[in-house]
């Protein structure tokens, strides 16, 4: 049954996804399930963005009676469910507006949209955005060039100007790479794609203050880290620096589409006819990100993820004790990487969905959790007790 889906795969979708061979038809909370009945416990949460676990009543039921009343408008009207989210959006945030769009790469797109309008009228006609290697942004044929990945960039020549990426963590870069046309700072908390890379909370500082004193905007990419991912609502409440405009998507509709770009009054330069969605903002996605917001806030969701996540952590952190080729545990919440000294995330992955633990590898040697944050401190130690059982056998494949 699951082969015959395989192979439509094959000959039907475009081959970009390297795709586990698994079929998924069901989920519920932290757990999936294929067509074949099997459970697997999911540490991947539909790429950070099954926030309140899979099919949580809040969002099933936001949906259903969004779908009964009004799906889609368009921006030509004002709709409820949209002022209602971006209301709770600012009042929980620094913020002072918000924009939505469907996701992540949009939500960039627009941000730097608005840091180079900022940059026209504000700063002499300044233009390029500073990103950093290894980051990620999205897919579009500007965010790619400012994702810090040169291998994603290859074949998609000639690609837009007014982007530099400079080294992760690393604040003379930053300075020596500003000059007149600089017009942001675009960086991502905790690195995501690029193997859970931290920064640092000096760093982050220092590039604040080098913003305000350059007059530069500094924008965070909070898509992945935003809506209680750290362990807080925001994962610039970690290190207490506050970007001027911020973007978010993933675990803010709970796994329906949704993107949003957030930003102080003195950065939100948009005018009438500036920017703009069909979809963008529509009622249905709105009044499930409006529930998942709710609820994260409600309930604490991001106390608990702090709790969990430093169970997590200290479980992973004992087993590196135990296994030196684990050379790095690291992240904030529910976005921890654990590196080793091979090249084994794949296998560590595949092997683990045979044992019914669904995990991600963003880099050859570094395997990534970024599971719902509904995940409960017992579905931890299960996981973490099969991924030690993986561990051990991969590393004894690696070896014999
Ligand atoms: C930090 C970050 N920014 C942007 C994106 C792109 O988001 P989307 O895939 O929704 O366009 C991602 C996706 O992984 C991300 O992790």
């Amino acid at each position: 049954m699951t082969s015959r889906w395989i192979e439509l795969e094959s000959e039907r979708y475009m081959p970009v996804a390297k795709r586990a061979p698994v079929v998924l038809v069901r989920g519920e909370g932290s757990r999936v399930w294929d067509e074949d009945g099997k459970a697997y416990l999911d540490l991947v949460g539909g790429w950070a963005v099954n926030t309140l676990g899979h099919c949580h009543p809040a969002i099933t039921d936001a949906l259903s009676e969004q779908a009964q009343s009004l799906i889609h408008t368009s921006n030509q009207f004002y709709t409820v469910p949209q002022l209602e989210l971006a209301d709770l959006l600012v009042k929980n945030s620094p913020f002072d507006r918000v924009f939505f769009s469907n996701s992540g790469v949009e939500a960039n797109e627009g941000a730097v949209k608005l840091v180079r309008k900022y940059g026209q009228h504000r700063r002499d006609g300044a233009y390029t955005v500073i990103t950093t290697d290894h980051s990620f942004h999205g897919r579009s044929l500007a965010m790619l060039t400012a994702t810090g990945k040169p291998a994603y960039k290859q074949d998609y020549g000639p690609l837009p100007a007014g982007f530099v990426n400079v080294p992760f963590n690393d604040l003379d870069a930053i300075k020596q790479a500003t000059d007149r046309e600089t017009c942001a700072i675009m960086l991502e908390p905790v690195q995501g794609e690029g193997g859970v890379n931290v920064a640092d909370p000096a760093y982050l500082r220092g590039v604040r203050a080098w913003c305000d004193e350059q007059n530069l905007v500094l924008v965070y990419d909070e898509v992945q880290t935003g809506v209680g991912r750290l362990g807080k609502l925001w994962g610039h409440q970690i290190s207490g620096v506050v970007p001027d405009v911020m973007t978010l998507a993933k675990g803010l509709g709970g796994g329906v589409p949704i993107g949003a770009i957030l930003a102080k009054e003195a950065f939100s330069v948009f005018t009438y006819g500036d920017h703009g969605s069909t979809f963008g903002g529509n009622p249905l996605a709105c009044a499930v990100a409006l529930a998942v917001m709710r609820h994260v806030i409600d309930e604490d969701l991001s106390g608990h993820v702090s709790r969990v996540g430093d169970h997590f952590m200290d479980r992973l952190r004992a087993m590196q004790a135990e296994r030196p080729y684990i050379t790095d545990v690291r992240g904030h919440g529910l976005l921890i990487g654990v590196e080793f000294d091979a090249d084994i995330g794949g296998e560590i992955v595949d092997e683990s969905i045979k044992e019914g633990l669904l995990l991600n590898s963003p880099a050859a040697n570094v395997v990534r959790f970024m599971p719902p944050l509904v995940l409960t401190a017992t579905e931890v130690d299960e996981a973490v007790d099969v991924f030690g059982r993986v561990l051990d056998r991969v590393r004894a494949m690696a070896v014999t």
